[in-house]
C-alpha cells in the first residue's frame, strides 16, 4: 500500500509529493509544524497540539490554513489513508509561495500545508524504553523564541547529530546559567535527590511541550511532588532518574547523561510508571475523539471531495468531469506535483 500525503488540498502519493521551490518554508524556514502521537488511529493530546499550532501561527502572523474542525478531518483522513494504528502524524504550515524576499509577501500568499503520517513499531519503542537511552549536553545556541514550533531547526539538527555520533538518543541544551533547557526534540526531566520531579518552567526559552503539560497533570493527580525548576547538567548526572517527553518519544527513560550512569543504569521506577500512566491516559482520551464521519455516516471512508474546509481544498466537480490541472484548493504554484489519489 503506497503512503499518502496531504499537500495543499490534495491527497497524493507520498513518493510523488512535491512543494514549489519558492515555498517560503523551503527557502526561509518560514513556517511552523506540529506532531501528534496516534493511538488506535486517533490523535493523542489533540486539543493541546491544535492550540499550540494556532499560537505558533499567530505569533508569526501566518494565516490559519483552515478551521480546527477541518484540520482534524484532514489529519484523521491522512492517518486513515495510511492505515496508521499507532504512530505519528506531522503537519507543516508555511507562509506560502512567493518570490524570495525576507519580508512577508505583499499581497499575502496563501499558507501552504503538508500532512504526513507514519507508523511506529510499538514493540521496538517499548524495547527501547525498557532499556533506557543516553543523552549528551550541548551549549544552548537557539533563538529567543523556542516557544514557537518553528520549522527552523538547524541547532536542533546539529545537536541531535552530535548525540547520534556520541551514541546517545538525545541532546540537552544547556543555557548560559548552566541550566538544561530542553532536548533537541523533547522536554527534559529528572527525579532529583529529594525525589521531586524537575523540569524547566515554561517561562524559560523552551517549547511548551504538550506531553510535558499532560504529564505534569497526571503526576500531580498521582500525588507526586513536581517542581518546575531548572537543573544543571551536574544535577542531572547525580539524579535518581531522568527521562524525556514528546509526541515522538512519549515518556522515555534516560539512563546516562554525558556518559555518567544514573542509578543502577536501568530506567527508574518513576519514569517507567509515568510512561505507563501517560500512554494509558493518552490512549483513553484519544478514544474519546469522535470518529471521522462522512455525510453518509460511514465512519471508515471519507471521500476526498467531502473534505472541503475553508477554501483550501478542492471544490466539487461534476461526476465524470476531468480533473483540472490545478484544482481550486491548490493555490496555483503552491501545489507540488504528485499523482492525485482518489
Ligand atoms: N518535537 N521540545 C522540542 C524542541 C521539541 O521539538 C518537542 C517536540 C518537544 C516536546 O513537545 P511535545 O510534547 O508537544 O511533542 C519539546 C517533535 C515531536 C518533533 O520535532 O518531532
Amino acid at each position: 500500500m503506497p503512503r499518502i500525503a496531504y499537500l495543499n488540498g490534495r491527497f497524493v502519493r507520498h513518493a510523488e509529493a512535491r512543494v514549489h521551490i519558492e515555498d517560503r518554508g523551503y527557502q526561509l524556514a518560514d513556517g511552523v509544524y506540529e506532531v501528534w502521537a496516534v493511538f488506535d488511529g486517533r490523535l493523542a493530546d489533540a486539543a493541546g497540539h491544535f492550540e499550540r499550532l494556532a499560537r505558533s501561527l499567530a505569533e508569526l502572523r501566518i494565516d490559519q490554513p483552515m478551521s480546527r474542525e477541518a484540520l482534524a478531518i484532514v489529519l484523521g483522513e491522512t492517518v486513515r489513508r495510511n492505515r496508521v494504528k499507532d504512530g505519528l502524524v506531522y503537519l507543516q504550515v508555511t507562509r506560502g509561495v512567493a518570490p524570495r524576499d525576507h519580508a512577508f509577501p505583499d499581497p499575502p500568499a496563501a499558507p501552504a500545508m503538508v500532512v504526513t503520517a507514519k507508523r511506529i513499531d510499538l514493540a521496538a519503542a517499548e524495547a527501547r524504553a525498557a532499556k533506557g537511552v543516553a543523552v549528551i549536553t550541548v551549549p544552548e545556541n537557539r533563538w529567543g523564541r523556542c516557544d514557537i514550533k518553528s520549522i527552523a531547526l538547524l541547532p536542533n539538527v546539529l545537536a541531535r547529530q552530535a548525540a547520534r555520533e556520541a551514541g546517545a538518543a538525545e541532546a540537552w541544551f544547556v543555557d548560559k546559567m548552566g541550566l538544561v533547557t530542553e532536548g533537541a526534540a523533547s522536554n527534559a526531566w529528572i527525579v532529583d535527590a529529594a525525589g521531586s520531579l524537575r523540569t524547566r518552567n515554561i517561562q524559560a526559552n523552551i517549547l511548551r511541550g504538550i506531553t510535558r503539560k499532560s504529564l505534569l497533570a497526571l503526576a500531580e493527580e498521582a500525588g507526586l511532588t513536581v517542581d518546575e525548576r531548572g537543573f544543571t547538567a551536574e544535577e542531572a548526572k547525580g539524579a535518581r532518574e531522568a527521562f524525556i517527553t514528546g509526541a515522538g518519544t512519549l515518556v522515555l527513560p534516560v539512563v546516562r547523561v554525558d556518559g555518567a550512569v544514573l542509578g543502577n543504569g536501568e530506567p527508574g521506577p518513576l519514569a517507567k510508571r509515568l510512561r505507563q500512566l501517560y500512554i494509558d491516559e493518552a490512549r483513553r482520551a484519544a478514544g474519546e475523539t469522535p470518529p471521522i464521519k462522512n455525510q453518509k455516516g460511514d465512519q471508515t471512508r471519507v471521500e476526498r471531495q467531502e473534505v472541503e474546509p475553508a477554501g483550501h481544498l478542492p471544490q466539487r466537480r461534476a461526476p465524470g468531469a476531468d480533473a483540472p490541472d490545478h484544482l481550486p484548493g491548490e493555490r496555483g504554484q503552491a501545489a507540488g506535483g504528485g499523482q492525485l489519489v482518489r
